[in-house]
């Protein structure tokens, strides 16, 4: 592997709201069992947002936890990053309200939407900056109020999503993460599979969107299934390719968190032991974009990983779109 310095997550941050929503309050709203939720997609509870917290706030306070980690002020930060599916408005980004919210004054600020895929889109985009030396200090920040497009009547999608932030300081040199690689893609002849049908020009909100529930998210879940573990093996072994690291160097596996089977399959294929698949579906379940992030930075303040081991993160979703990436622990 080459040995220039590399663009390197600095910091990590996550924030989580404190209302728990488990199983069993799903039970008492839709047709469903906490053993069918369990067994089929690993998760026990989630994380809703309260009512005036929203993607912005919630996406401010995981950044201010990262850059304190990586010893950084406001005044730092050069360019803000958000992904986010479910933003505070069309108009303004997110990230501009981040950008306020943090008082980030020398910042530029934009919003970036690849769905689950999010944050390896948005790391994608910081280590391209870093390496060619336009920026310094980036925010890279996924942050999602799923709840707010989530239609608690249907089954199929409402004990999946939850609500939560994670973000990371991107930088030039360690300690940290160094991004090996990053490969990221998309196929939008299956844009169907996941869609907020009134959320956007084509179907202008109006009485008979909200009557027919258009506003809500809807998700072909099996035909999602079907496409995410073979693009996501894709991509992952694009990372190792690219850098020339084998599948039995391997430390850890850090994947987004939609279904623990879909997690299961992934760790096969690479051959990497379950116990070293970081896992938070439990009691966060799908929090889009978010998941890779807040599970980097659980795991980092743990402190699993060891200098030189390498971590793979994948993720996938609508669009549709997917992405993996290669990190190597830097210590100082
Ligand atoms: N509780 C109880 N039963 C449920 C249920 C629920 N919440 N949801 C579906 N079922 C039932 C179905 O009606 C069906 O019953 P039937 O056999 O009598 O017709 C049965 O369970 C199996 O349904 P199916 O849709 O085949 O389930 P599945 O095993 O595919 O699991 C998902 C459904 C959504 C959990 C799964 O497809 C999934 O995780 N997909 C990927 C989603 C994803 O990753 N999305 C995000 C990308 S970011």
């Amino acid at each position: 592997m080459d040995k220039k310095i590399k663009a390197t997550i600095t910091g990590l941050g996550a924030y989580l709201p404190e209302r728990i929503l488990t199983n069993s309050d799903l039970e008492a709203m839709v047709e469903t069992s906490n053993e069918w939720i369990v067994t089929r997609c690993g998760i026990e509870e989630r994380r809703i947002a309260r009512a005036d917290e929203f993607s912005s706030t919630m996406g401010a306070r995981a950044a201010q936890t990262a850059m304190q980690q990586a010893k950084i002020t406001a005044n730092e930060i050069d360019a803000i990053i958000v992904c986010s599916m479910t933003p505070d408005y069309l108009c303004p980004s997110t990230a501009a309200l981040i950008q306020n919210e943090l008082q980030a004054t020398r910042a530029c600020a934009i919003d970036i939407q690849a769905a689950c895929s999010g944050f390896l889109y948005g790391l994608s985009i910081a280590k391209a900056w870093i390496d060619s030396t336009v920026f310094k200090n980036i925010l890279v920040i996924a942050t999602e109020k799923n709840s707010a497009y989530i239609d608690y009547k249907d089954r199929g999608t409402c004990i999946l999503f939850g609500d939560g932030a994670g973000a990371a300081v991107v930088q030039k040199g360690g300690p940290g993460y160094a991004i090996d690689y990053v490969s990221i893609g998309a196929d939008g002849s299956e844009a169907n599979l996941i869609v907020i049908p009134a959320s956007g020009c084509r179907m202008p909100a109006s009485e008979e969107t909200v009557k027919n529930g258009d506003h809500f998210l809807k998700m072909n879940g099996k035909e999602v299934f079907k496409h995410a573990v073979r693009r996501m093996e894709a991509a992952a072994k694009e990372c190792l390719d690219k850098t020339g690291i084998s599948q039995e160097e391997l430390g850890w596996l850090i994947p987004h968190q939609a279904n623990l089977r879909i997690m299961e399959a992934i760790s096969k294929r690479f051959q990497i032991p379950w116990e070293r698949v970081y896992r938070t579906i439990h009691k966060y379940g799908n929090t889009s974009s978010s998941t890779v992030p807040i599970a980097l930075a659980e795991f980092d303040a743990e402190k699993a990983a060891k200098h030189n081991e390498h971590l793979l993160l994948v993720a996938f979703g609508g669009g549709l779109t997917w992405g993996a990436s290669l990190l190597t622990k830097v210590d100082a």
